[in-house]
């Protein structure tokens, strides 16, 4: 960025640069390696990004996310400090700023990770961190079904930047990485997207149904405290953060486009059109899963979608879905279902992402009976992820996973 724009807030500029200088400083890092663009441009949407919380965990999904796995190429702690104080720097002057003139004042979000492979990899406490690991930063189990590549697994670092616009989440995440270089590299991402129809409905994925209907409310302080930010359970660097799954999910669209509509729906367990639960007429009424037909069958299949993950089917469990689609294009693929076809076909299908109190009590104790026996893994396939703690806020000043350096 090298256009001169006329500086609208000084002030902000100056706590930026000297906030990085002293950061690069006390890191060892060079001023001028270190050094932001200047020419930022101070927007109301700044306050987003410093603040209890990360941005972009209950925030509305918007239309386009960029996902980037890191992994460290140093063993220096000085050095991963330094990292995270420069992505502190460049994520805010980016919301600031805008990734590129013409973008500026558009609303942006950046959300750090930190993978259980940051604090052990390998046997090895490469920063002496792993003191500092909370015991629900576990190693994912292997679920059944999984075919997990391990060039989209994992990571020690995860950035994900969320925006209305493609070009500006891709601009984002090509200056985040930038930073990064010469301390991670690129492991593995993924760019995910969301269909906008009405603002007011529920958006549908790939599979033409309505996928959000049942959520956690995000914005509803009460629910985010019980089911989405780490509390006083969590270390100091995790209250007030939250765990975050992310699993690439391939769907054999092909596969389903062949399906009935009566058995799409059955699979689901809602109508397709209204995204109301079988045999009800509006989207939000209850699902009832106890319901019966004159027979004594179920009326919403037991194995359906809708069934398996209720929270009544999982002991309370509830967590927040952050969902986007994906489709890379076309690719040589072996499905795993009959007609076990090998064909090329699209690449595509959810990006599942999901925020939690607890990954234990929250997405593996869905996923473990849900990946055995949902109705919808006919049709998916797990095919990478990972488990990332994202730490909690950050307060002008400070910088990203600061109080794990104590
Ligand atoms: C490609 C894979 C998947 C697709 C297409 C999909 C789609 C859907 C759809 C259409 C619904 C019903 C509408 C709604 O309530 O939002 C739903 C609900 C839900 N799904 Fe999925 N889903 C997938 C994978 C998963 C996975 C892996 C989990 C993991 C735990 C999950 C957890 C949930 C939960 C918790 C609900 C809401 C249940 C409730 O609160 O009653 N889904 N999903």
């Amino acid at each position: 960025m090298n256009q001169s724009i006329p500086e609208k807030n000084p002030a902000r500029r100056h706590f930026i640069k000297s906030a990085l200088t002293s950061a690069a400083l006390m890191a060892g890092v060079g001023e001028a390696e270190a050094q932001p663009t200047p020419e930022c441009k101070p927007a109301s949407a700044a306050e987003a990004f410093w603040g209890e919380h990360q941005a972009g965990i209950v925030s509305k999904v918007p239309a386009h996310t960029y996902f980037v796995a890191f992994d460290l190429i140093t063993d220096q702690r000085g050095q991963l400090q330094a990292l995270l104080q420069r992505w502190t720097l460049a994520a805010a002057e980016l919301i600031e700023s805008g990734a590129m003139p013409g973008l500026m004042n558009k609303p942006l979000s950046v959300t750090f990770g930190f993978g259980p492979s940051l604090f052990e990899k390998d046997g090895q406490d490469r920063f002496g961190l792993a003191a500092q690991r909370p015991a629900a930063l576990v190693n994912l189990p292997r679920f059944v079904g999984d075919q997990l590549v391990p060039e989209r697994t994992g990571g020690d670092l995860s950035v994900q930047v969320c925006a209305e616009d493609p070009l500006a989440v891709e601009t984002a995440i090509r200056r985040l990485a930038k930073v990064a270089q010469g301390v991670a590299v690129m492991r593995w991402a993924q760019m995910g997207f969301n269909g906008r129809f009405q603002a007011h409905e529920t958006p549908r994925n790939q599979m033409g149904f309505k996928d959000g209907t049942l959520n956690v409310n995000g914005q509803d302080p009460q629910a985010a405290k019980a089911f989405v930010w780490v509390g006083d359970e969590g270390p100091a660097w995790l209250r007030g953060g939250s765990y975050m799954v992310i699993r690439p999910i391939r769907i054999s669209l092909e596969h389903w486009d062949d399906m009935t509509l009566a058995f799409q729906e059955q699979t689901i367990g809602r109508h397709k059109a209204s995204g109301a639960p079988i045999g009800k007429q509006q989207e939000f009424e209850d699902l009832d899963l106890e319901r019966e037909d004159a027979q004594g069958n179920p009326v919403l299949t037991e194995n359906s979608h809708a069934a398996m993950s209720a929270p009544e089917s999982n002991g309370g469990a509830q967590i927040l879905r952050r969902a986007f689609s994906y489709d890379n294009g076309i690719a040589k693929i072996a499905e795993r279902w009959p007609p076990w076809r090998q064909l090329v076909t699209f690449d595509a299908g959810l990006l599942f992402q999901c925020y939690q109190r607890d990954p234990r009590t929250g997405f593996i104790r869905l996923f473990k009976k849900m990946a055995q026996i949902d109705m919808l893994n006919q049709f998916t396939t797990h095919v990478g992820g990972g488990l990332f703690a994202c730490p909690h806020g950050i307060k002008p000043g400070a910088y990203l996973g600061e109080d794990l350096f104590v």
